[in-house]
């Protein structure tokens, strides 16, 4: 047993994500979490809503509310949603939360220390009608290389040159549309990125069992030399650089959106010590060498997960955990296409929600986990893989083997018969399956570990067929008897193979036997397989285990998210 540290990269709080970002962190990060208590470890699973950052303002404002009560109302919403989704954070936190500025203002002070910060003064874009400075992103004007008059401070789309808002002819607000701007100078922190480019390196050659999609990432930001990098934002909304250490000159600003949201993971822990009324407790897995900690989240975040944050960590000089397993993902796309608010396409986690049971999503965003490059949703292939994976293949050995059994031998699992070569075959076949599962799981080797659970449950249609319990039954009902409780005697080892994928029909399945979810992860497959159960309750199933999806119901759900317009 060992303690493992999870986190899923922290969703903004400005409206409610699809399923894309679903698929790209929380919920491979809960299988792995799941995964990982059923292996009997201690582990805590983090997440929170990444509350800070221009787009929270700006959706707050657009909303007419103030941010905190924003936030808070959609914090509220969105954890409501992953609750729903089966989510098993151990706390799911906010990054606006006090224990998470008293470590973001503590971090920045040990940074301060030992000099890991600098005071640059540069020049920045100020809108008096908005009474604020403009981020880049926020200035629009004409491009000076090619003239496209809907360029953004940061980059023009049209010739794709990279810009600073003061080289834009004509700038303007891009939130009020106003022109009144005025370059004036203001002062920042800047995080001494270089003094840790060597330990960084040292550090990330370490990890010899990164992901290549992780490590190459990392290694590019290294080879290219790293640059001091602004930390502070002139903002209203964030958390205070404190003036007591960084002096008037400061006054005013808040940390950066992504300075202070990884902070956030330490933050949630905090949250979870307090709620425990134990509030040292995150110490002991924040401040502690026997933590195996493991971070979840998309490609585009990496590079603050292997640079930056490491590098504000080990910058205090104090004993932090660091990642040790950075698992990143590609995209999930629409139709080969990008999930799209604005034009309507996709599918947001709430509508999902709202359409099918939380673990069918889950089976199938798994199956199709954008793991080494990006996949693509498709209703037509959730029918499939529900249809196919899930109902034909799990879904159709419980109900056949449960209602025969039922039928011939009541509600008890049948008594008699002997174990023989068949059985022999089937219980060598799981265990040399379930090793392949338990390795590929381990490894979060989701691709791979999907397709061998679900070769797992294909055994017992294998199996079943092999021996054919109705025919058996005809001249043999002993012998036929056994078959079925060698059928059923797999239930609970399926189920357990299953639940950190689909927890909810897992604990389903366990319902055939009076119990709720499988706790123990199946080590000893053979001697599972000849449990003394003869004469046990066998209670049947309330509705059906798996619900299979009509083609009716695919063309409509096509038709309504532009499912359809996106094919063609
Ligand atoms: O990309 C994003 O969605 C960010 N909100 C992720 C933050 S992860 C962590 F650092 F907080
Ligand atoms: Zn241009």
């Amino acid at each position: 047993m060992a303690k493992h540290l999870i986190t899923a990269a922290l969703p903004y709080i400005n409206g409610i994500k699809h399923l894309g970002n679903l698929v790209g962190s929380m919920l491979p990060a809960d299988v792995y979490a799941r995964f990982m208590r059923a292996q009997g470890h201690e582990v805590l699973f983090f997440c929170a809503t990444d509350d800070h950052g221009t787009p929270a303002e700006l959706a707050a404002a657009k909303k007419g509310q103030d941010v905190a009560t924003f936030c808070q109302e959609q914090h509220e919403i969105q954890k409501d949603i992953y609750a729903r989704f089966g989510l098993s954070f151990d706390h799911f936190g906010a990054t606006s939360r006090p224990e998470n500025h008293e470590l973001t203002q503590h971090i920045a002070r040990k940074l301060q220390e030992n000099g890991y910060f600098e005071v640059r003064s540069i020049e920045q874009l100020y809108s008096h009608t908005d009474g604020r400075f403009l981020p880049d992103r926020y200035v629009e004007g004409t491009c000076p290389h090619c003239g496209y008059d809907k360029a953004r401070g940061d980059q023009c789309e049209n010739c794709t040159k990279v810009l600073d808002p003061t080289d834009l002819v004509n700038p303007r607000s891009a939130i009020s549309g106003s022109t009144e701007l005025e370059v004036r100078k203001t002062s920042h922190l800047y995080l001494r990125l270089d003094k840790a480019q060597d330990s960084l390196r040292t550090w990330v050659e370490s990890k010899t069992d990164w992901p290549q999609l992780t490590k190459s990432i990392a290694l590019k930001w290294l080879d290219e030399g790293l640059a001091p990098r602004a930390m502070t934002r002139d903002l209203n909304w964030g958390i205070p650089v404190p003036t007591d250490t960084f002096g008037e000159e400061l006054a005013g600003k808040v940390f950066y959106v992504w300075f202070d949201a990884p902070i956030g993971y330490i933050g949630a822990t905090k949250e979870w010590a307090n709620k425990n009324g134990q509030p040292e407790a995150w110490q002991d897995w924040w401040q502690s060498k026997d933590v195996t900690y493991t971070e979840f989240m998309g490609k585009d975040n990496v590079p603050f997960h292997t640079i930056i944050f490491p590098a504000m960590l080990m910058g205090t000089g104090e004993p932090w955990t660091l990642v040790d397993h950075l698992k990143s993902f590609s995209w999930l796309t629409y139709y080969g296409g990008k999930f799209s608010t604005s034009q309507g396409l996709g599918v947001f986690t709430d509508q999902a929600l709202e359409l099918l049971p939380a673990d069918l999503w889950r089976y199938y965003l798994m199956s199709r986990v954008p793991e080494s490059d990006d996949s693509s949703f498709t209703w037509q292939d959730l029918q499939a893989v529900v249809n196919k994976d899930l109902a034909d293949v799990l879904g159709n050995f419980v109900n056949r083997t449960v209602q025969f059994s039922l039928k011939k031998y009541g509600e008890k699992i049948p008594t008699g018969g002997t174990w023989g070569v068949a059985e022999d075959n089937f219980a060598k076949d799981l265990t040399t399956r379930f090793e392949a599962y338990t390795k590929h799981m381990n490894a979060m080797e989701f691709r791979k570990a999907l397709h061998e659970l679900r070769e797992i449950w294909a055994r017992g249609n294998e199996y079943l067929a092999t021996v054919e319990p109705w025919q058996t039954y005809k001249n043999d009902p002993d012998q036929a008897a056994l078959q079925l409780r060698t059928a059923l005697n797999a239930m609970p080892l399926f189920a357990a193979a299953a639940a950190p994928i689909i927890p909810t029909i897992a604990a389903k399945v366990m319902t055939l036997f009076g119990n709720s979810l499988p706790t123990n992860w199946p080590t000893d497959i053979t001697a599972a397989l000849q449990a003394t159960t003869s004469g046990q309750a066998l209670h049947p199933l309330e509705g059906v285990l798996i619900q299979k999806l009509e083609d009716d119901q695919i063309a409509a759900w096509a038709a309504h998210f532009g499912g359809a317009q996106a094919a063609a």
